[in-house]
């Protein structure tokens, strides 16, 4: 198994759900980086379930342990550790899983191909908890790229049938990420964030589950960032957005919408912005032929319904192949949504930083 993400700047996550720890290595920061922990802490904390309502009511501090690579907050240019430890641990819900794969989850196909030995209580490697590592890495590249004046944000676009409005690109990352905070759903828009977050209760009370959303905008590229062919920024995010547990699409600028335009529409015009050349509008979702345009970076990622809900759901045991009624125990979020948009801010900070180094733009 290998959990390895990235090419010049690499992510190497370790742990399991209900194991001892969760975290990460990363590899390829240089030496003399200064790390304030506080703000990585913040950052885990805006992952974490604790003190939200409307998540998972597994409560674990995430307090965050440096390992290696780093000494009085500065990174030695080593291979850098850094985990949080599990200690809201109980088994006892996953043990009937063992043999009855829950609908939705890794847990069947993860048994056939690991058999007994793998470890999925709480979801084991599979679980979203595997995420605090991307976390911790976006983290720790933040100062790195904003020396570079890059700066990401990702916010909820959609709940269920609840949709913000469109966030134009003339308003500020730093903007949107002050509304946002100021809100029990990350969404800049107060009306759908409340909406929003009505919903989730409601879909909580009735023992059920609902998908959404995320968006994402990477602001200050510089223009041709990107390695083609395989290679390209679009393909490096898809790949590693995909990997986010529960993500089931991703699209970029105007995305699907793209193939009911006409060329007319769907091009972005090119004109002087100052002294700088840049295209005039985004459908392009600032990148084409792979490199960056100048232009923010937007994309969206559509993360499903948590597979995990209180109902009575259709399974078989895989002992015996008789059909089974499957109520899933245990700690679940109704809505993976909001806790799943620093995950992906932190994938796209990560994989940014890995592109523009492969680039020599860092
Ligand atoms: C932050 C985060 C939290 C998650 N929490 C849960 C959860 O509480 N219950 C659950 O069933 N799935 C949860 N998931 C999703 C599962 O891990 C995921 O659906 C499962 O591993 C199967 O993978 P797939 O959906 O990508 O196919 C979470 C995902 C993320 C990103």
């Amino acid at each position: 198994m290998r959990m390895t993400l990235g090419e010049s700047v690499r992510m190497t996550l370790f742990g399991s759900s209900h194991g001892p720890e969760v975290g990460v290595v990363v590899e390829g920061i240089p030496a003399g980086l200064k790390v304030n922990a506080s703000e990585v802490q913040a950052e885990l904390d805006r992952r974490s379930p604790v003190g939200k309502s409307l998540a998972t009511r597994r409560q674990e501090p995430d307090r965050l342990v440096w390992g290696d690579g780093i000494r009085d907050g500065v990174t030695l240019g080593g291979p850098l550790v850094a985990y949080v430890q599990n200690v809201d641990v109980r088994r006892g819900p996953y043990e009937s899983l063992e043999d009855v794969p829950r609908p939705g989850h890794a847990d069947f196909p993860a048994r056939v191909r690991y058999g007994r030995s793998v470890d999925l209580s709480g979801g084991g490697i599979f679980s979203g908890r595997m995420t605090v590592g991307i976390v911790i890495a976006g983290a720790l590249v933040k100062s790195w790229l904003s020396r570079a004046g890059v700066d990401a944000v990702a916010y909820v676009h959609r709940i269920g049938d609840v949709e913000a409005p469109e966030v134009g690109d003339d308003i500020p990352v730093e903007r949107i990420r002050n509304l946002c905070s100021s809100h029990k759903i990350p969404c800049p828009h107060e009306p759908s964030a409340l909406a929003m977050a009505r919903l989730i209760a409601e879909i909580r009370r009735e023992g059920d589950s609902v998908g959404g959303i995320v968006e994402a905008r990477v602001e200050g590229l510089p223009v041709g960032a990107g390695e083609p062919f395989f290679d390209s920024l679009e393909s490096v995010l898809a790949h590693g957005l995909f990997s986010i547990p529960a993500v089931k699409g991703v699209e970029f600028g105007a995305g699907f919408a793209a193939a009911r335009m006409r060329g007319s529409e769907h091009n972005d015009p090119y004109g002087l912005v100052g002294e700088t050349v840049r295209p005039l509008s985004n459908h392009a979702g600032g990148i084409l032929g792979g490199l960056s345009t100048g232009l923010p970076l937007r994309f969206r990622v559509a993360i499903k319904p948590t597979s995990s809900i209180a109902r009575e759901q259709q399974s078989i045991s895989l002992s015996t192949k008789k059909p089974t009624r499957l109520v899933v125990k245990g700690r679940h979020d109704p809505c993976i949504v909001p806790r799943g948009v620093p995950v992906v801010e932190h994938l796209a900070r990560f994989l940014i930083a890995d592109m523009l180094r492969q680039g020599g733009f860092l």
